[in-house]
């Protein structure tokens, strides 16, 4: 079997992966790295990123102040000495793009433009107007193109993590285009393969975000942290789950029910005024945001649309000039993907699947509990982002803590090791013949992948939606553990060993199974309701029991058991999270009548 040696191996080629990769030879020429990546790099996640990047700029912000909006935006989940050194990490992270080439937006004076994001106080978002992951990649990759000691092994889907004596060695993996399997063993390995939102039927996510990255560390007895926490973006597209992003309520877009009100004032958001008001209505935070148009739904506010309820985004008001010149991209995503244009029609919007703040549980650089083994980006729990993340903190923290665990990770790949024994060698033969042999050779399946996909998604939407119970959650759970037997059953139509679109898709679906079982364990364990975790069957925040992180480890062909860990908090007791001065869940609050008359927004309903 084909052995493929490096110093380092990075598996992901998205912002976590290639800012890593800078770290690592920085730290050391005399490394060689390799990004091992399921598509061309160009393809990641990270190019889909939209509004922008946080970091403090202006004189009158603070590393507190970003630091503050980050923990009460998380409900004082995040690990406060991990926000500190995030928040002043960050604008360096950011102005070494600008000299790397990065073409931030800039004001009328050529000083960087900011523009406001949910839930932060200040207006710190950083922007390539609305196309930042696009260029914020580009700006990484082409650099790395360049660097002799960085290599790229394109379209190889990592498919096992090769442990040995509990030390990470490498990885085995299925090379998309020929069907060969080989080991490539490593000094250390980085996972930063991102998130795995297509767990969900509705998601602004990739199809190649299936949680690959948490499966394999799972599978490899590495714990998760804080899975239940599983962020709904306010405004996807209904059918597509194309992101509209949330700049376009940063430029001051509008969100309003079917009486054309802005509905979020019911909603503890704050009062429409006569500017876009910081961490307020439109700009609160996500899980607010969306917990805001279930309420909607279910008081019949919502208007149907053929994939179901939608409120609608109105960016009218804006012009076509602002509409350009920042948001570009949603015109076009618009025009393209719903016939309408937002300079002149209200844009149909709804909650859908954008981000896991849960991941592989880490520590401040990115180390895991498995010695040679660690993970950035969205793949990784450090934990910033607690029980919800804020709009922008993402592309940083990809850049922040890859960087930082590129730098740990130059470390461990200098240890001596003992040279790779049999067994190591044996686990990838044997993975090669579970792909070849045990998945393309299995004859005549009863069950077909893509319906036992579509199931799960079903069941983690209704089991581990924007509002979760017990009786639901137990369901879901079921359902993924009869799908995994269920699955043995499938036997692939396509053999070949050619891009088999089939066998990926089944190699993918066993990751997200695992996924879906750590999100739904660890959703029944915490019985609270704190940030995206949303329990009717208990609604109120318990800093008493749960101030806690959850950390969940596979049990093999046995249950996975969940540990609780206390939440580091350093500056930053923990307080009601307040957003607007309003009260009342929206029940309490007219909302402009039946006839939609005093709609709230000055305008006529659309
Ligand atoms: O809406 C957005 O542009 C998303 C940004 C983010 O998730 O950080």
């Amino acid at each position: 079997m084909e052995v493929v040696q490096h110093d380092v191996l990075l598996i992901g080629g998205g912002a976590a992966g290639l800012r890593a990769a800078f770290a690592i030879v920085e730290a050391d020429e005399g490394l060689d790295v390799a990004v091992l990546s399921k598509v061309y790099p160009m393809r990641s996640h990270t190019v889909a990123a939209e509004g922008g990047a946080a970091a403090v700029i202006d004189a009158d912000d603070s590393f507190d102040d970003h630091a503050h909006d980050t923990i009460s935006g998380g409900e004082w989940l995040c690990d406060q000495d991990a926000v500190e050194r995030f928040v002043e990490e960050a604008p360096g992270e950011l102005i070494r793009l600008e000299r790397w080439g990065c073409p931030w937006s800039r004001e009328e004076d050529g000083s960087i433009a900011v523009r406001p994001f949910g839930g932060m106080n200040r207006e710190r978002t950083w922007f390539a107007a609305d196309k930042t992951g696009f260029h914020l990649l580009h700006t990484l990759y082409q650099r790395a193109l360049r660097h002799p000691s960085i290599v790229f092994h394109d379209e190889w889907f990592v498919t096992r993590l090769l442990v040995h004596d509990g030390r990470c060695r490498g990885v085995v993996a299925l090379e998309l285009q020929t069907g060969r399997v080989a080991t490539f063993l490593a000094g250390a390995v980085v996972l930063c393969t991102g998130g795995g939102g297509q767990v969900y039927p509705y998601t602004t996510n990739g199809q190649i975000k299936t949680g690959d990255g948490m499966a394999l560390a799972y599978r490899a007895g590495v714990p998760l942290k804080d899975m239940e926490f599983v962020q709904y973006h306010p405004t996807g597209l209904p059918f597509t789950g194309i992101l509209i992003t949330e700049a376009a309520r940063g430029e001051g877009g509008w969100l309003v029910n079917r009486e054309g009100y802005r509905y979020l004032q019911d909603y503890d958001l704050g009062e429409p005024g006569p500017e876009p008001v910081k961490r307020t209505m439109e700009l609160g935070p996500r899980d607010r945001l969306s917990q805001a148009f279930v309420k909607e739904m279910e008081r019949g506010r919502t208007v149907e649309s053929p994939y179901g309820e939608v409120v609608h985004l109105d960016l009218r008001h804006l012009g076509e000039a602002v509409i350009d010149e920042k948001l570009p991209f949603v015109r076009e995503l618009c025009r393209k993907y719903e016939k309408i244009d937002p300079v002149e029609e209200l844009i149909p919007v709804r909650p859908v699947v954008h981000y896991m703040m849960g991941g592989i549980d880490t520590d401040l650089d990115g180390a895991t509990s498995m010695p040679g083994l660690f993970a950035a980006g969205e793949v990784a729990c450090v934990n910033i982002n607690g029980a919800n993340r804020l709009g922008s903190n993402s592309l940083v923290e990809c850049l922040v803590f890859g960087a930082r665990a590129g730098r740990a990770a130059a470390v461990a790949a200098r240890e001596r090791l003992p040279p790779a024994d049999e067994a190591v060698f044996r686990e990838g033969h044997a993975e090669r013949e579970r792909i070849h042999r045990g998945i393309l050779g299995r004859e005549g399946g009863e069950e077909r992948m893509p319906a036992l996909r579509a199931e799960l998604r079903e069941a983690m939407e209704k089991g581990a939606g924007i509002y979760r119970e017990e009786d639901d959650m137990v369901r879901a759970l079921e359902v993924v553990r009869t799908l995994r037997e269920r699955l043995e059953r499938v036997g692939p139509d396509d053999a070949s060993l050619t891009f088999n679109t089939e066998l990926q898709g089944f190699l993918e679906l066993e990751n997200m199974l695992d996924v879906g079982e750590a999100i739904l364990v660890s959703a029944l364990h915490r019985k609270e309701s704190r940030g995206a975790h949303q329990r009717r069957d208990f609604p109120d925040r318990d800093d008493e029991e749960h101030l806690v992180h959850s950390i969940v480890r596979s049990g093999g062909d046995e249950e996975p058991s969940v540990e609780l860990r206390p939440v580091t908090i350093t500056r930053w007791p923990p307080e009601e999270r307040v957003y607007g001065s309003g009260e009342g869940d929206g029940a309490a609050h007219g909302s402009g009548g039946e006839d939609g008359a005093a709609d709230g927004s000055g305008r006529e309903g659309g």
